[in-house]
């Protein structure tokens, strides 16, 4: 029977800066999927790489003093670049493409002057509105309060000749793609693209710019470089030798269309309806899925390299094992939705299910073999009635996992083998085996609950393979589980390891972390980060200043105006308090959580002057400690300065709370 095949990708990876965690969720997640599927016999293809051009990489590298390509270079090949990262969380990756090798460039030429050819690709004159962190260009009734509605943020006029893609052709097939197949997952997300994009009509697409170099160069018409999408998206073909030599023609035939995309929700719009529309122009098969994953989110807001709020996978995989940071992000976070991230979810993740029920139940199951057999089980062995429950429940677990697996819920399948692991150290309560070795005529009962034990944990650490790979070939080793019993076909079996099982006894593979101690010293770390890239220049001056318009102020770039984050808020409550004059204790409630603000505006505010009144504030500014550390600010509102050295509050509409300010 020929091997079944599977195709999955991540997204590429833009390298303008150091990938983050947020990154590292999705690489993870797919790497789960990748390796699973090896587990049950597929043959994997694992694509991920790198998307190299645009407008945003050619001015990081010039603000670097270097060449878009040196830029890239160092980001992806460096130390602690993108592969680096990769091979530290233990990436099974078959295939890496980054979209500044030739043989992908070529092949993108290749692919637009096709759908030129067939009519899909025209020339015209583009006037419209562009947004630069995006790369992406709208017209005016896409946008969203003004701005790209992708990312909030504003957007500028812009005019160019350019050819375009006749995306409006395929609107009907792609809405019947949509609304009538399981094309995109979750389906949640069908809906909003329905409604955000088909309902309002599709215009064609504009896939080319003049505007810069950095790209891949229209080959046909000089000073065009084509648009970094269409560049982009069929990476996942050209990575399998479409259109190019550098890799077999068969790998396309072989794994063309892809089982599932992977890919975070901002980027669905783009692997939804233009790749599939562009497909259907070159007569390519469609993706079978996919997939759109949720957000990690940090303090409620998303966590971007723009913004600079990021949380670096590097620090913690390196104090934690990546195979705890891989389970910590596929357990604690449902991939369809958004998350919340904190430290304290991972130490406390890694503390319960790691230190606490695996581990502990590896030691205990180790330790307890060697203490009383001497690390070799007899085969003399006696049922018990506890043992029913438990053999049911792990010998039902593979096909639990499975289909939860096939569902992309990575988050169940993990709880699923939790469940088994917790109900294995209930079954070391119940039959208290230190009992059991109290009488040699309890000796074969011993010697089953053991064996029990360890049955449980080699059909889980099956299971759990594709999410902590080293681990569990540790675990495999230490309970004395050859090759030909870590199989996908043997999670199914209770009672595949040898009776006379030899287990060897261990430190406990998670070590207990002290909470409290980590979770500092981690707020330490990135504060000191947080410095490091924010020196302050002066302690901020408490008494307002005069207006006064100097003409020195230092220039700042539009990414550094683009990570002050500021929103409209009400102000919910305020008092004095008794240890400042100068201070309001302002509570303001942002859209999403409340927060206080500590402001010095007493002198010319009175609390019910503000309560109820909505207000400009800069949502993430690090969160002072005042009088004290008494009490904690976060955030700022604005106000200008008098001409009497007072200050003058900007005051928003009733209905603005939570929005976004540009
Ligand atoms: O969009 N939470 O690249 P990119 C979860 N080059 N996932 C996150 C995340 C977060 N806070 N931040 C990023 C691009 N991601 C394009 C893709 S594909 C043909 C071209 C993940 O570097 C998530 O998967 O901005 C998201 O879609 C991807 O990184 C975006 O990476």
């Amino acid at each position: 029977m020929e091997q079944k095949k599977f195709y999955i990708t991540t997204p590429i990876y833009y390298p303008s800066d150091k990938l983050h965690i947020g990154h590292t969720y999705c690489t993870v997640a797919t790497d789960m999927m990748a390796r699973y599927k090896r587990l049950t016999g597929h043959e994997v293809m694992f694509l991920t790489g790198t998307d190299e051009h645009g407008q945003k990489i050619e001015n990081k590298a010039n603000e670097a003093g270097v060449t878009p390509q040196q830029f890239v270079d160092n980001i992806v090949e460096g130390e602690k670049g993108v592969k680096d990262l990769w091979k530290l969380m233990n990436i099974s990756y078959d295939r890496f493409i980054r979209t500044t090798d030739d043989y992908h460039v070529a092949a993108i030429q290749r692919v637009f002057r096709k759908m030129y050819e067939n009519g899909d690709i025209y020339k015209s004159t583009y006037k419209g509105k562009y947004c630069t962190p995006c790369e992406s260009f709208w017209t005016e009734s896409q946008l969203k309060d003004g701005c790209c509605p992708d990312c909030g943020r504003p957007v500028i006029d812009a005019e160019e000749e350019a050819y375009f893609f006749r995306l409006s052709k395929y609107a009907d097939r792609i809405r019947d793609l949509l609304e009538n197949t399981d094309f995109l997952l979750p389906r949640s997300r069908v809906n909003e693209m329905i409604h955000n994009f088909i309902d309002p009509g599709l215009e064609d697409l504009c896939v080319s710019r003049t505007s810069f170099k950095w790209g891949v160069p229209v080959d046909f018409d000089e000073g065009h470089v084509v648009y970094v999408w269409i560049d982009a998206l069929f990476n996942y073909t050209t990575a399998l030798g479409f259109l190019n030599d550098r890799y077999d023609d068969s790998d396309y035939e072989k794994f063309w269309p892809a089982d599932v995309h992977f890919v975070g929700k901002e980027i669905v719009r783009f692997h939804s309806i233009i790749w599939p529309a562009m497909l259907m122009s070159m007569n390519m098969p469609l993706p079978k899925h996919v997939f759109g994953h949720g957000w990690l989110l940090l303090d409620g807001g998303k966590m971007s390299k723009s913004k600079g709020n990021v949380v670096d996978p590097y620090l913690l995989a390196e104090r934690y094992s990546a195979d705890a940071l891989r389970y910590f992000l596929l357990r604690d976070f449902p991939f369809g939705s958004d998350g919340n991230f904190s430290n304290e979810l991972l130490i406390n993740r890694i503390n319960t299910d790691l230190a606490n029920d695996i581990g502990n139940l590896l030691s205990r199951t180790t330790a307890m073999a060697e203490k009383y057999f001497g690390g070799k089980l007899p085969a003399e062995q006696a049922e018990g009635p506890e043992d029913a429950e438990l053999i049911a429940m792990a010998s039902a677990l593979r096909d639990k996992y499975e289909t939860q697996m096939e569902k992309y819920a990575f988050q169940t399948a993990l709880a699923d083998v939790f469940t088994v692991i917790a109900r294995a150290n209930k079954y070391i309560d119940e039959t208290a085996p230190w009992t059991l070795a109290k009488s040699e005529a309890t000796y074969p009962r011993l010697a089953r609950v053991l064996y029990n034990l360890a049955e449980t944990i080699r059909i889980c650490s099956i299971l759990l393979s594709p999410v902590m790979p080293s681990t569990c070939v540790k675990i495999f080793d230490k309970i004395g589980a050859a090759d030909e019993i870590r199989t996908w076909d043997s999670a199914a079996v209770f009672g595949a390891l040898p009776k006379e099982a030899t287990l060897v006894k261990g430190e406990n593979l998670f070590p207990r972390i002290d909470a409290a101690k980590e979770i500092a010293e981690l707020e330490a770390i990135s504060e000191a980060k947080r410095a490091a890239a924010n020196p302050v220049k002066e302690e901020a001056k408490p008494a307002l200043p005069t207006r006064e318009i100097t003409d020195h102020e230092e220039e700042i770039t539009f990414d550094d105006f683009c990570k002050v984050e500021m929103r409209v808020a009400k102000i919910v409550n305020c008092e004095s308090i008794k240890e400042s004059k100068k201070l309001l204790k302002i509570t303001v409630f942002d859209g999403e959580r409340e927060r206080t603000i500590m402001s010095g505006i007493a002198k010319w505010y009175k609390p019910d002057m503000l309560i109820g009144k909505n207000v400009g504030v800069v949502m993430n500014l690090a969160p002072r400690a005042m009088m004290g550390g008494k009490y904690v600010s976060e955030g700022m509102i604005f106000a200008a300065d008098t001409e009497t050295g007072g200050a003058s509050i900007a005051f928003f509409p009733d209905d603005t709370v939570g929005y976004r300010i540009h």
